[in-house]
């Protein structure tokens, strides 16, 4: 597993493809106890939507449109991520494991990604409003983060989207994500299935709780 996010790199933790039909109700324990995001339970979720997000949702169409990433980028997408992270993450996350997972520096991996054309971004006036970015080689999601003000309105289904195109064009049959907590509902609506929980030793020095998911394109 990379540092890039908890969304981030090759897990510890061996473990399979439910395939069809292995949607499956989990739970996650967070530093509080169960994971509950925004007030909603995922515990109570839906049958997940297993639909391709070839095509924008209707709610995001009135969204700038995502452009690829620039190598010079790499740290503007970190500062946005760094304060996701604080702002967001910390619903689900202690705050001593937010700070120190917060405070790590921008990992060397982001520049591979984003010059293998693995990483779109959406912004308006110059201001950065979220950013995707999926490791080609390792066919799994590594960062997806959204502006804190700019939340719940479509972004991260745009850039999901915009993922999942360039995952599918570059032969791609399925991708992985180890989610962060707060964002299993996110990733559960945009498709993924849960395989399990599982925690990231991240270089920082904390243990990271996330749950492992995956899905077809
Ligand atoms: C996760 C994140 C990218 C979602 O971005 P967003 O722009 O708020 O998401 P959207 O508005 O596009 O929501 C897309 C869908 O996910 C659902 N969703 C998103 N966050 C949710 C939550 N906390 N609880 C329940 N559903 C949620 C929305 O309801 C929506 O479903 P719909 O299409 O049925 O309406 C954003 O909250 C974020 O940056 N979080 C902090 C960083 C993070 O944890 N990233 C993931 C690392 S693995």
């Amino acid at each position: 597993m990379s540092e890039a996010a908890i969304c981030a790199g090759r897990s510890r933790t061996t473990w399979s493809d439910p395939g069809e039909g292995g949607d499956r109700q989990f739970s996650t324990r967070a530093a509080g106890g169960i994971a509950v995001c925004a007030g909603v339970d995922y515990r109570e979720a839906g049958p997940l939507r297993n639909a391709c997000m070839s095509s924008p949702p209707s709610h995001a169409r009135a969204l700038p449109p995502p452009r690829p990433a620039r190598s010079d980028e790499a740290a503007r997408l970190w500062a946005l991520r760094t304060q996701a992270v604080r702002a967001t993450c910390i619903s689900h996350y202690d705050a001593a494991t937010v700070a120190a997972w917060s405070a790590s520096p921008l990992p060397e991996s982001y520049a591979r990604m984003i010059a293998a054309g693995g990483a779109v971004l959406i912004e308006e006036d110059g201001e950065l409003l979220g950013y995707g970015i999926v490791d080609l080689d390792g066919a799994e999601v590594e960062a997806m983060f959204v502006d804190p003000a700019r939340g719940g309105r479509g972004l991260g289904a745009r850039l999901m989207a915009e993922i999942d195109a360039i995952a599918r064009a570059h032969g791609l049959p399925a991708l992985t994500v180890a989610s962060s907590l707060n964002a299993v509902a996110f990733y559960q609506a945009m498709g993924f299935r849960t395989i399990g929980e599982d925690a990231y030793a991240h270089p920082c020095g904390v243990s990271l709780a996330c749950v492992r998911m995956h899905k077809h394109l």
